[in-house]
């Protein structure tokens, strides 16, 4: 028998085109099962160099006499299937009103916990964009959100219409904070994690 190497191609290019299909229908039928428009599981965002575990568990970030504006972010943490999910935690870390993160200690780095309903506060400050040359970073909180022991969503937020995010192209439009005054103490701001379980 003589070898068909026009066959054999043609069998790879089968395979890889099967493999195709399967990962799309499995795209598929994730969305039909867990996703609607009012539901959409929260787009991760790079990590970043500046993470540190193990940040003490307190909702309050601001120390006396810290500079820059206040800022209250509050929402839910839900499953994909839209419920809220308590003792979800939130791991947040972020650059101070000068654009510096503290990797020594744990300024601005703080862990919390939602409540029974799923809900979260974290009270901490507004932080400055940050980086040199023609590319700086837009202001932005960074966060890692899980429930117990199940995958990490590691993501960041950014502050819509702050003019350093057209530079920046991992700014994406779903992880916009849209701030509000907060009663003459600075900012408030509400977003909803929608994180994978298991
Ligand atoms: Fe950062």
């Amino acid at each position: 028998m003589v070898f068909d190497p026009m066959c054999g191609s043609f069998s790879r290019r089968r395979f890889v085109r099967g493999g195709a299909l399967t990962l799309a229908a499995l795209a598929e039928s994730r969305s039909l099962l867990y996703a609607t428009p009012e539901i959409q599981e929260t787009e991760d965002n790079q990590e970043g160099p500046y993470y540190k575990p193990g940040a003490p568990i307190r909702s309050n970030l601001v120390e006396k006499g810290m500079p820059g504006t206040r800022l209250l972010l509050t929402g839910k943490v839900l499953g994909l299937d839209g419920k809220p999910l308590p003792n979800a935690e939130i791991d947040l870390w972020q650059a101070d009103a000068n654009g510096q993160y503290d990797n020594i200690g744990f300024r601005l780095r703080g862990r919390v916990f939602t409540n029974d309903s799923g809900l979260y506060q974290i009270e901490t400050i507004i932080p400055r964009h940050y980086g040199a040359g023609s590319y700086p970073r837009p202001p932005h909180l960074h966060v890692k959100v899980r429930k117990g022991d199940g995958p990490v969503l590691t993501t960041q937020l950014y502050f819509r219409g702050n003019p350093y995010n057209y530079h920046d192209p991992s700014v994406r439009p779903s992880l916009l904070l849209d701030l509000k005054d907060n009663g003459g103490n600075g900012k408030s701001a509400e977003f909803q994690f929608v994180i994978r379980t298991a």
